[in-house]
């Protein structure tokens, strides 16, 4: 199984093809086509910055799949993507391992990300890593569509040693 790497400015072509192809099934991820038009800006911007990281898989050569953690108030933001035809595989648990891994390096007391409800292969995945569900968010995003759309909220706490409110 091809293990996550960190990805750097050479990738940013086949990431975007990446986040552009899972993101025209119009099924699973928050992005709808066109990609913003500063998004390979902005890719190339979190790889030099210390609060965001993007890691990607490779098949044969190919990245396949990537996933970006960005840190806000010690609080880690997760999202990631596999193109079709890589998925069921192992790589979505590589990815999410080396984003939560930054994110405990670098300090966070807590990773988190939202899940569409009918997402049930990605829900699956981070429940079996210990992610749980916070909240659900109702007719919460408005699709190019029209549509309202309900989320999930699930996340990864780090630090369960800091106290909390008396
Ligand atoms: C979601 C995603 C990252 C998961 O990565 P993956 O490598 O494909 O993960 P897997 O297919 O191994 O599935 C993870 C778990 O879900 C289970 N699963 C697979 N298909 C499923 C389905 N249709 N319903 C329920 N569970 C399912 C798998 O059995 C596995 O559980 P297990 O470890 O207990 O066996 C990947 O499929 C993907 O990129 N999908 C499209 C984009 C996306 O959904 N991104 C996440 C947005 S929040």
């Amino acid at each position: 199984m091809s293990a996550a790497r960190p990805a750097v400015a050479a990738d940013a072509a086949a990431v975007e093809a990446v986040w552009t192809a899972v993101a025209s099934e119009g099924e699973w991820i928050g992005t709808e086509l066109p990609l913003h038009p500063g998004w390979r800006d902005r890719f190339l911007t979190a790889l030099t910055g210390p609060d965001a990281a993007w890691f990607v898989v490779d098949r044969g050569g190919q990245v396949v799949g990537a996933v970006f953690v960005q840190a806000e108030r010690g609080v880690g933001h997760l999202g990631m993507a596999i193109i079709e035809g890589h998925r069921g595989a192992g790589l979505g648990r590589a990815l999410l391992d080396a984003a939560v891994e930054w994110a405990r390096r670098g300090g966070c007391h807590k990773v988190t990300l939202e899940v569409w409800p009918h997402n049930l292969r990605a829900r699956r995945l981070y429940t079996r890593a210990g992610f749980v569900e916070e909240g659900h968010l109702e007719r919460h995003y408005r699709r190019k569509s029209g549509a309202l759309w309900d989320s999930v909220v699930m996340s990864l706490i780090l630090d369960e040693d800091s106290p909390g409110r008396p």
